[in-house]
């Protein structure tokens, strides 16, 4: 039975093959939904930015509505989350086929779910980030959205995001598929700690790769509304019109920290070489050189 394909796995999840999301969803993410999703059409200009979660989605989000923000000056006063809108957590009454192009999407799926129609068509900008933050961005996370369970520590947020029981499911997978497959795509990886190093030239970059050619005042000015103090103002970019039975505010922010190393400050020696010890196991088969402390930054 098709129904079987999901799988309740607890903190309040569901999991369907191999991706996992809250069980709010469970109307909306079925086996014939993501079927559906398989066979999705694309079009030539559609752009998605692609991630596992907390790393950096909202962020290059903002930097995308910018970009395309002459294209659409009708829809100048809307969220980033309207114009950009999750392939797969469609809002209610939302119709992806009748908006009109350049269609841009996000997405946290994994490369085996991705509509199948973006191998040949379409852009896709995959952000990563190194997976110690990722984990304590999502421990924050969990304590901030109400559709979560809380992880009370950090060896249980460890023991969840090492076992892939985390929305998403598995970075390790998640990575993994989207790397290795990359050759099928016209697609762009671009880290969250380049952004954070040189965010100028990741925009330069995001526009070179979708053929923009924008005005350095343009770039300037998207530069500097995405920067992480100007995006924590900005209402339509921050995330603070999520309502209050869904985030709670006075547990935390979509713009948390902003920066690179914060795992640093939250894990123990021995919570660190634990997750080493699974990491070095898990990526022996894919060599990522991944920015671990904002220190290192200057040598990179
Ligand atoms: P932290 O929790 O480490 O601060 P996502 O959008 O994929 O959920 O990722 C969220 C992470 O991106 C959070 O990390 C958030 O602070 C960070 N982020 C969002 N906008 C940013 C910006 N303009 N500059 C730097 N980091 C940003």
């Amino acid at each position: 039975m098709a129904e079987q394909e999901i799988q309740k796995i607890g903190d309040k999840l569901l999991s369907i093959r191999g991706f996992v999301f809250p069980e709010n969803y469970e109307d909306i993410l079925t086996p014939q939904s993501m079927d559906r999703l398989g066979t999705f059409q694309i079009r030539d200009d559609d752009v998605f930015v692609v991630t596992f979660p907390k790393s950096g989605t909202v962020w290059t989000q903002r930097i995308l509505t910018l970009l395309y923000e002459d294209e659409f000056p009708e829809a100048v006063d809307q969220t980033s989350y309207d114009r950009m809108p999750w392939l797969e957590f469609p809002q209610k009454g939302e119709e992806h086929t009748t908006r009109r192009s350049p269609r841009l999407f996000c997405s946290h799926l994994p490369e085996q779910l991705i509509p199948r129609g973006l191998q040949g068509k379409g852009k896709i900008i995959y952000v990563m980030r190194n997976p110690k933050d990722i984990m304590v961005s999502y421990f924050h996370f969990t304590h901030y959205m109400k559709s979560l369970k809380p992880s009370e520590t950090y060896n249980e947020v460890m023991e969840k995001f090492l076992n892939g029981r985390m929305i998403g499911g598995c970075w390790f997978n998640h990575i993994k598929g989207w790397y290795t497959n990359q050759d099928k795509y016209n697609i762009l990886f671009l880290s969250y700690e380049e952004m954070i190093r040189d965010l100028r030239g990741a925009v330069v970059k995001i526009c070179q790769f979708l053929g923009k050619n924008l005005s350095d005042e343009v770039i300037d000015r998207v530069v500097k509304e995405t920067s992480f103090n100007n995006m924590k103002k900005d209402p339509k970019a921050n995330y603070a019109f999520l309502p209050n039975d869904v985030a709670d505010s006075g547990k935390g922010a979509f713009l948390r920290k902003g920066t690179v190393g914060d795992w640093k400050n939250s894990l123990t020696v021995a919570q660190n070489e634990h997750f080493d010890r699974v990491y070095q196991e898990r990526m022996k088969d894919l060599q990522l050189d991944f920015v671990w402390d904002v220190t290192d930054l200057l040598h990179t």
